[in-house]
């Protein structure tokens, strides 16, 4: 029987080639940072090919899977569906792709947004997804946090949050809640609070 590392890996050889060639650069940049904070290497890179198992489904097909998951969408994610990859992608690697590790899951759920009190698998996943050098492309202002996060990761995971939200205000878009609550955790444990 297939591994669920097989599985995934077969499933993303469908995705979109740019999409499909990001999860391959975000493994090495995962793996490059599991290594210098002491994580386990094969369960970050079951996160990291996982995450982004949703990210190419049409909005209205994510909305339909979250009902169909039993996810209860907040209003920012029917405004916004695509906040839902995270969480969509989360439920399909339970249900039908045999990964039932919860730190994996939840890495792969909240990696878009963050959360407060995340794991440094969390982190790590959070991180390496705007840091590997693809992404870099797209936002030369990451490299800060990829520099950061070499011996840093609460350093580099609150100022990714902060160019993450300075981008919402920018752009106008939607700041997802539970982004806020992460940057708020994590300066609250700084000051101490
Ligand atoms: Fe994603
Ligand atoms: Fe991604």
């Amino acid at each position: 029987m297939a591994t669920p590392e097989e599985t995934l890996r077969e499933y993303n050889n469908g995705l979109p080639d740019g999409l499909r060639r990001h999860i391959e650069r975000m493994v090495e940049e995962a793996l490059r940072l599991a290594a210098a904070h002491g994580l386990d290497e094969g369960r970050v890179r079951l996160a990291v090919l996982g995450h982004d198992i949703a990210r190419a489904m049409a909005p209205e097909e994510l909305l339909r899977l979250a009902g169909e998951l039993g996810l209860n969408p907040g209003d920012e994610e029917r405004a916004e569906p695509m906040l839902l990859h995270g969480a969509v992608a989360a439920r399909l690697l339970l249900e039908r792709f045999g990964v039932d590790d919860p730190e994996i899951l939840d890495a792969v759920r909240y990696h878009t947004t963050g959360r407060a009190g995340m794991s440094a698998m969390e982190k790590v996943v959070y991180i390496a997804d705007k840091t590997e050098p693809g992404g870099l492309k797209w936002f030369p202002e990451w490299s800060e946090v990829r520099e950061l996060a070499d011996r840093d990761l609460d350093a580099a995971l609150l100022r990714g949050l902060d160019l993450s939200i300075e981008r919402a205000l920018r752009e106008g878009w939607l700041l997802h809640p539970d982004t806020v609550a992460a940057r708020n955790h994590l300066l609250e444990r700084r000051l101490g609070m």
